[in-house]
């Protein structure tokens, strides 16, 4: 089959697309036809060697965490799944590889693909929509009439945070640029800040829920708008940033450490409970996101679809920072 992997750590372009073996089921797996799939900025991270310390592959290494695409091959225990059916999931970082062909995944990471949207829109779904999922409904509990800030409301996470959050009931206020404005309005957002222009700390205040996804000083800025006994999912770590500056494990070690700080700072001065979000892989939370999706209160946002022999220039795009929604790639 053709695959996009990288022989090395690096910039983008030690990315290659190239014949491979293809995956053979294991007993609890589904062999997954890939339709297409998305790039996500841990793809980039994972790819430079950010993450190593923590996340370490044999090289060469198939690329990929998000999917939609046809079940093919079942294995002799998999039981909630058959051949033809459309499946999306997000597997682990142990077994990653969906900018392929081809991928064998674990059952319980999969989910049935909402009839509603195409396998593009399908595939930008499971990372992010896990993460947003996992952040607001199982972090911070958000309910009806709550007042919830998502930081960076235009990207991957934000612009399904928005949605699921509108459909959970809450005031929502998000950030993104100028040109971002009416898109994040579009998606629900009752507020938005501008945050070249404005400081969210200064026009919020007694925000029940945050979800911060932009890190580093913004984590006690994102705080600052909470009010006493509010909640904080905090789904970006700083290691990348971290890592540049101290190495690979010395980077990780001292992100670790700033972060456990914060979060106890975070509880000691405001009563704050900060949920550390890392994606889960759980295909009964993928399919319940799944049913939202179908109902028609969350649709998922693709900025450009790019061949799979163009996965360089998507995660250049994605390292860019400037995406709206999600990079997609078409595999077939
Ligand atoms: N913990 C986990 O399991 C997990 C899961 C998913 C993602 N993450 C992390 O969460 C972060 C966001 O992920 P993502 O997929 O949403 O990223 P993304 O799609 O690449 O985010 C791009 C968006 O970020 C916005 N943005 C950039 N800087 C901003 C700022 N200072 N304030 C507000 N918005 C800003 C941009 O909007 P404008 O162009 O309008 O500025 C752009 O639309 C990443 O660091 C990612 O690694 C963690």
């Amino acid at each position: 089959m053709r695959a996009a992997r990288f022989h090395r750590y690096g910039e983008a372009d030690v990315l290659r697309v190239e014949e491979v073996a293809d995956p053979a089921a294991g007993e609890r797996d589904v062999l997954v036809r890939v339709r297409a799939a998305s790039v996500n900025p841990i793809d980039c991270k994972i790819r430079s060697g950010a993450q190593r310390a923590l996340i370490h592959y044999r090289l060469p290494q198939i690329t990929g965490l998000d999917v939609s695409g046809e079940v093919v091959a079942v294995g002799s225990r998999v039981t909630r799944f058959k051949v033809g059916d459309a499946v999306i999931s997000s597997p682990t970082h142990r077994r990653p590889g969906t900018c392929a062909e081809l991928v064998a995944i674990d059952e319980s990471a999969v989910a049935l693909k909402p009839a509603r949207i195409d396998h593009l829109h399908a595939a930008a779904l499971p990372l992010a929509g896990l993460t947003a999922w996992a952040s607001l409904v199982d972090a911070t509990r958000v309910r009806a009439g709550q007042r919830v800030f998502i930081q960076a409301g235009a990207g991957g996470v934000g612009t399904i945070a928005i949605q699921l959050a509108k459909h959970l009931g809450a005031e929502v206020a998000t950030t993104c640029s100028a040109r971002n404005a009416d898109f994040a309005r579009s998606l629900g957002a009752d507020r938005v800040i501008d945050y070249h222009e404005e400081k969210y700390e200064d026009v919020l205040d007694e925000v029940d829920a945050v979800l911060e996804s932009i890190g580093g000083e913004a984590n006690a800025r994102s705080l600052s708008v909470l009010k006493r006994g509010g909640r904080m999912a905090l789904v970006v770590s700083g290691i990348p940033e971290a890592v540049k500056a101290h190495g690979p494990y010395a980077g990780v070690a001292r992100a670790l450490a700033a972060q456990a700080a914060f979060i106890g700072r975070a509880w000691w001065q405001k009563g704050v409970a900060v949920k550390v979000v890392v994606r889960p892989t759980d295909g009964a939370m993928l399919q319940r996101l799944a049913d939202v999706v179908q109902s028609g209160a969350v649709t998922p946002v693709v900025d450009a679809v790019l061949p799979l022999e163009e996965i360089a220039e998507a995660h250049r795009r994605v390292e860019s920072g400037r995406t709206r929604g999600k990079i997609v790639i078409q595999v077939a």
